[in-house]
């Protein structure tokens, strides 16, 4: 097999690697932090694997300095990071807490201090707690609440960070949020979801237009979860019931976001979504963005199911089938579905252009005489950046690929037990210790 080189993508490419706030900050209420949505969530009995939480995390908070110095020393010449909505704004409207602004000043000036470009992440799924209680993401409301974060975020920070993110997988926060209640806010319900997102959607394209008029130079994208879908069986109702969850899982937020309506011809529950709309809103769901973010970490394969009231199909987990690599999320080792995915949204032809904004993998890693081998972790990249220059040479207009993720972190629901970064953090200590797969994209990044 040909090695693969970091040049083989050309100049222009953005190499990084991605965090999000809530899993790396900790520091939950210092300096006048509100309450999130996922500090009350973590709280709760029995809703996060051995009762983790996130309230010191990996202490990126106070320890983002040597975070950098890391970032620096593997060669990695972009972060993506989110912003904590209520460390801005403790209430979620309101007051702007000038702690809260400093910490980002000081990790953007460090960052551009070392060389290494801030992309900026909107919302990474940490409500602000106080709009919870007004019905957060179901309110139409925060279509207006999220517009003035937006704008407070653009005028402290626009000055240094170019790109911008408005929302991290809505899919998966709507979906595991406010459908299966197992993440925070721990809502259920055809209702809830629906509501959650069409304001979602809503939401997306109205902070790209507050973006785009407040800093028209930068470039202003989000990122989308997505999946290579497949049939289970070569039948008729399993090839139906694989289109279904197509549509919901890879169709749903983009389609509305290039005008063209929600997918509901090949997924009638999202018809029910009528009640929560009013007149022009299908103006309103649409924003050009700059780029479109990849999410993909494996594919999901499906099976017709009459059982299920909204949606006649069952996705097959991979440890109920016979996977030669599953990682410790059971997800599937299956790096063509990185492929697929970049084939399937470049077809799009509103889509300008696309970065994989995350892709990696959680083994269980050992830890021994001070070292993490972990080959499976390099073989999962090399692997998937091979099929990202696939595309690439057959003309997808695919521009970065970021890592998820720099520390073992918060995996929200499973807690600490799934590990996923280059960097390996001791529980205890929180000691940081670069693993192989840190040095492996080091030498890939250096040639
Ligand atoms: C997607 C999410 O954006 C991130 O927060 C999460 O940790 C990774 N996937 C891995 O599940």
């Amino acid at each position: 097999m040909k090695v693969i080189k970091r040049a083989d993508f050309g100049e222009s490419f953005s190499w990084g690697v991605s965090t999000a706030a809530y899993q790396v900050e900790g520091a939950h209420d210092v300096d006048g932090k509100g309450l999130s949505i996922w500090d009350e969530f973590v709280a709760r009995k029995g809703k996060i694997y051995q009762g983790h939480h996130a309230n010191i995390a990996c202490d990126f908070y106070n320890r983002f300095p040597d975070d950098l110095e890391l970032i620096r020393k593997l060669n990695i010449p972009n972060h993506r990071f989110s912003l904590s909505w209520s460390r801005i704004i403790p209430e979620g409207t309101g007051r702007v807490s000038r702690k809260g602004i400093d910490f980002y000043n000081r990790l953007i000036d460090q960052s551009l201090a070392l060389n290494i470009e801030p992309w900026v992440t909107l919302y990474h799924w940490d409500l602000p707690y106080s709009l919870h209680l007004e019905g957060g993401w179901t309110n139409r409301e925060i279509i207006g609440w999220f517009s003035n974060y937006v704008s407070v975020c653009a005028h402290h920070f626009g000055d240094r960070v170019k790109h911008w993110m408005i929302l991290n997988e809505p899919m998966v926060f709507t979906g595991a949020g406010y459908f299966l209640g197992v993440h925070a806010p721990g809502k259920k319900g055809i209702r809830n979801f629906l509501a959650a997102v069409h304001h979602a959607t809503l939401a997306q394209a109205e902070g790209g237009r507050v973006m785009r008029q407040l800093l028209p130079y930068a470039k202003i994208g989000t990122t989308f979860s997505c999946s290579h879908v497949e049939p289970y069986r070569q039948t008729i109702k399993d090839y139906k019931a694989a289109t279904q969850v197509d549509a919901l899982l890879n169709r749903t937020f983009i389609e509305p976001l290039l005008g063209m309506g929600y997918p509901t011809a090949d997924l009638k529950i999202l018809k029910r979504i009528e009640q929560f709309v009013k007149q022009d809103d299908e103006a309103k769901m649409m924003f050009n963005m700059d780029f479109i973010g990849i999410q993909n970490y494996t594919r999901e394969l499906v099976k017709y199911n009459p059982f299920n009231p909204f949606i006649a199909a069952r996705i097959v987990k991979a440890s109920e089938r016979n996977v030669p690599l599953k990682t410790t999320m059971n997800w599937e080792v299956y790096p063509e579905s990185i492929y697929h995915m970049l084939k399937k949204f470049a077809a799009y032809p509103e889509v300008k252009k696309l970065i994989i904004t995350e892709n990696g993998a959680a083994f269980p890693d050992t830890f021994m005489d001070g070292k993490v081998e972990d080959n499976l972790r390099v073989y999962f990249m090399q692997d998937h950046i091979a099929q990202v220059l696939r595309a690439k040479k057959e003309g997808v207009n695919v521009h970065g690929y970021f890592i998820w993720t720099l520390l073992d972190n918060f995996e929200w629901a499973e807690g600490y037990l799934p590990t996923f970064g280059l960097i390996h953090v001791n529980r205890q200590t929180l000691e940081r210790t670069i693993k192989s797969s840190g040095y492996w994209y080091r030498d890939f990044l250096s040639h």
